[in-house]
């Protein structure tokens, strides 16, 4: 009995984390067992919503398999020192977390400003992965990239599946199939996965980014770059692309028109971040082009790159498919959730030190710039310029 009670009172309280399931129509998971059993390996608890892995295709039982426990939402919510989960938890959840708490998920901030300041009045802190900084440091812990990377092959892939014609040529008996055009707006990470994919199903790829520095990779991948002289960029903004002038704009939308005509997809993946997606394509673009040609949109819930997208939804404007979805990701479930928990993870271990206790260093400008909230003070400088 003795030696029983010793145990006990030696037993170091770990910290738990707890893992929420998703809601409706939302997919992936945060972070999948090959993960866990890594935190679990560095003496944290982890408590697992029950059924959070579903739609994921990971039962319970294989995250108990790695030593984690089922438990209630309510329970993690009302116990759990680091809650984690892909999209952000309602308000009404949010007013039941104490200050001693800290979420971590995609939060959007620069977009979703009553969310920040209730986090912020609430004096939870809060890290959001969309923050992360784009350094080559962060670059294993960079969510937007491994999602763009899902986002860019799934719209291709949807684009080919909807198309009245091939994307690669053939000389068969019965004639002649020429390949398909596909022009695809920005060279970001969704903008060159979508030129390698398109490229590997045979298209002929063209490409429009306001950023000449990515010249030289649409090249490599063998899509062709066009040319709009005098783009703005600007150094401070990392690496994103800024507001052009009117004059820039002007060239940059005849050019796009006259390729838009010719091109049997569209793959729009511009984005400035923090504002409205730049429109590209307009309403009497789409209608003068070829009926049975594919648009996809995957700026679409930030305002989409062609004026008649919808937002989720497949609209056909004159006999052009027009699709606006910002979500593929979760059309992918597994391997998005995998790439996810991967980066999520790499993020867990700069703010978990090796007794399993949180230990937030704000000197680190990961850390520092990905905290949105942290003691009643918004503490990432974007989201507070912005906000405040
Ligand atoms: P994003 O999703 O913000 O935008 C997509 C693309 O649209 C960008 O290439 C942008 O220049 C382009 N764009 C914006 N306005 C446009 C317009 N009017 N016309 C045509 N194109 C337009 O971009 P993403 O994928 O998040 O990448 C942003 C930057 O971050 C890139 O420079 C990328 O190389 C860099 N990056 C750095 C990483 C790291 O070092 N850890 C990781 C991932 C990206």
């Amino acid at each position: 009995m003795a030696i029983t009670l010793f145990i006990v009172l030696t037993k170091s309280i770990a910290m738990i984390i707890g893992l929420l399931k998703e809601s409706h129509p939302e997919q992936r998971v945060a972070m999948l067992p090959e993960n866990i059993k890594s935190l679990v390996d560095m003496n944290v608890d982890i408590w697992i919503e029950d059924q959070a892995g579903v739609s994921a295709f990971i039962s319970n039982e294989k995250y108990e398999e790695v030593g984690a426990i089922i438990r209630s939402r309510k329970e993690i919510l009302s116990e759990a020192t680091i809650i984690l989960q892909i999209n952000p938890i309602s308000e009404e959840e949010l007013s039941h977390l104490t200050d001693h708490q800290v979420i971590i998920g995609v939060l959007n901030p620069l977009r979703e400003k009553e969310l920040v300041a209730s986090i912020k009045e609430k004096n939870l802190t809060s890290f959001s992965l969309d923050s992360i900084p784009r350094t080559t440091r962060a670059q294993a812990m960079d969510v937007l990239s491994s999602m763009a990377t899902v986002a860019g092959y799934k719209a291709v892939l949807e684009a080919a599946m909807q198309l009245p014609t091939f994307f690669p040529m053939f000389m068969t008996a019965a004639g002649t199939i020429r390949p398909a055009n596909v022009l695809i707006l920005g060279a970001g990470v969704a903008g060159l996965q979508a030129i390698a994919t398109a490229r590997k199903l045979g298209a002929q790829v063209s490409v429009f980014d306001v950023r000449a520095a990515v010249k030289e990779e649409v090249m490599s991948l063998g899509g062709k770059f066009v040319d709009v002289e005098g783009a703005k960029e600007d150094r401070s903004a990392g690496g994103y692309a800024v507001e052009q002038t009117e004059e820039y704009k002007q060239k940059q939308q005849e050019a796009i028109n006259t390729h838009a005509l010719k091109s049997d997809v569209i793959i729009c993946t511009a984005q400035i971040p923090g504002r409205k997606a730049p429109l590209l394509i307009s309403k009497e673009i789409v209608e003068q082009m070829k009926p049975g040609s594919v648009i996809i949109d995957l700026a679409a819930s930030t305002g989409g790159n062609c004026e008649v997208t919808v937002d989720n939804q497949m609209i056909s404007h004159h006999g052009i498919n027009v699709i606006g979805n910002s979500n593929y990701p979760s059309s992918m479930p597994l391997d998005a959730s995998r790439m996810f928990s991967k980066n999520l993870f790499n993020f867990l271990k700069l703010i978990i030190n090796d007794k399993g206790d949180l230990n937030l260093d704000f000197d680190d400008d990961i850390v520092q710039g990905t905290c949105i909230t942290h003691q009643g003070e918004i503490i990432n400088e974007r989201v507070k310029s912005q906000l405040t």
